[in-house]
């Protein structure tokens, strides 16, 4: 069986193909795609809804034409319900034209499921997805599967190394012990989860405003360093040393509770680089950008820890997920790996090529639930919408 996968919900186009053998749990990956849209974002200071629709819309049918030839996929020359896709891509007529181009010339390709990302994400991203996802359910005549982006992060840590072409690509499903801990920290959300198992999922604390990648993006800005800034800030800590002169609060490490806050420690930051550029004639050397970027790392990563080992300890975790964008921070990961060395269980990252939002990840989430709920984890085509802030579990 061949599965197609879609992710729209953000600032990456990706799409993948994977293929399931009945009855074998795991998956083979034939192809994997994500098309970036970092520069079209970058003069904005962050991700444009607008903007990222109409990339999305521009990206789809170059990026499924090039899975389809990658993978080897057949492809049958039929008619389909022209109208009924048309209607369906109403609002994106550029990608009806774009795919009924590709259908004409190239014929209809073997898929037999679809999954995509309808939550959570920036809406007018998502549509364009779930919309794509309709159309083609619609012209293979095949079942879709929905999926929620963050189980995606969670289950984006079974892709093994060199998962491309292996039979199998998954770690096997019956090596994990649960609960597991998933702490997701991405440009969008900072959330702690309980994985009671694979598709079992309970948010137990959240960011009460913004998000640690959001964090990391914004006092980059402050420091003067273009968006997404999170890699640029873990870069300049590098070069950091502690400074007596630069320190920030550490936001709700002793509320007891799994809550998360960012935004005073953004606004700290601030207040501090006002302070240090008037002691420096209005321009920070980078020695201080440094030491200022290592002082903000320490303090996320300081409540981040203390928030985790309490839901570690709260709920008797047999393993530790780390996943998200901010994931690919090596400072934190490596604070990690000694939590939880300490605590004796497994820490669980993804590959660092697979912590952004990718498609791979939606395959993942969305074969977990269809092995666990078969048709039922299907939708029908006409019931399928995009919902902003989709939570995890019930
Ligand atoms: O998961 P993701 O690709 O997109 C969302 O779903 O939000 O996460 C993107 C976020 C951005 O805020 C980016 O700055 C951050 O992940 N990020 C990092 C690093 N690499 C990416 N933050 C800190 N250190 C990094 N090395
Ligand atoms: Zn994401």
């Amino acid at each position: 069986m061949i599965i197609l996968s879609i992710e729209t919900s953000c600032d990456e186009t990706a799409l993948s193909l994977v293929s399931l053998h009945k009855g074998d749990k795991n998956i083979k990956v034939l192809s994997d795609l994500v098309i970036s849209q970092i520069e079209t974002h970058a003069p904005y200071g962050g991700v444009f809804p607008a903007l990222a629709k109409r990339e999305h819309a521009k990206n789809l049918v170059p990026i499924l034409r090039q899975a389809v030839k990658e993978s080897k996929i057949e492809s049958t020359h039929q008619h389909y319900d022209e109208e009924g896709v048309a209607t369906i891509l109403e609002r994106e007529p550029e990608l009806f034209q774009d795919l009924h181009e590709y259908l004409s010339t190239n014929g209809i390709p073997h898929i037999d499921m679809i999954m995509v990302t309808y939550g959570p994400g920036l809406a007018p991203a998502l549509w364009v997805g779930v919309n794509f996802a309709r159309a083609l359910s619609i012209i293979c005549d095949a079942p879709i599967v929905p999926v929620n982006h963050m189980e995606g992060h969670i289950t984006s840590i079974l892709l093994k190394e060199d998962y491309l072409n292996q039979e199998k690509a998954f770690s096997p499903l019956e090596t994990f012990d649960f609960p597991l801990i998933a702490l997701l920290i991405s440009g969008g959300h900072t959330q702690l989860v309980l994985v009671k198992n694979w598709g079992e999922y309970e948010i137990i604390g959240e960011t009460i405003d913004d998000a640690v990648g959001e964090a990391f993006d914004k006092v980059a800005r402050l420091l003067g360093m273009e968006y997404p800034g999170g890699p640029k800030i873990s870069q300049a800590a590098h070069g950091g040393v502690p400074d007596k002169s630069i320190s920030l609060p550490r936001p709700m490490l002793n509320s007891g509770d799994y809550r998360f806050s960012f935004s005073g420690l953004k606004t700290a930051v601030r207040y501090l680089v006002d302070d240090l550029k008037k002691q420096h004639d209005g321009t920070l050397p980078d020695q201080i950008i440094s030491n200022v970027a290592r002082e903000f790392e320490d303090a996320v990563t300081e409540v981040l820890i203390k928030k985790t080992e309490k839901a570690l300890v709260d709920y008797n975790a047999q393993g530790l997920i780390i996943a998200g964008g901010v994931s690919a921070n090596t400072f934190i990961t490596e604070s990690f790996k000694i939590i939880a060395e300490n605590h004796g269980i497994p820490l669980y990252l993804p590959l660092k090529k697979l912590s952004g939002d990718n498609s791979l990840m939606i395959a993942s989430a969305g074969v977990i639930n269809y092995w666990n709920k078969g048709a039922e984890s299907y939708i029908p085509e006409s019931e399928l919408k995009a919902v902003g802030n989709l939570k995890l579990g019930k």
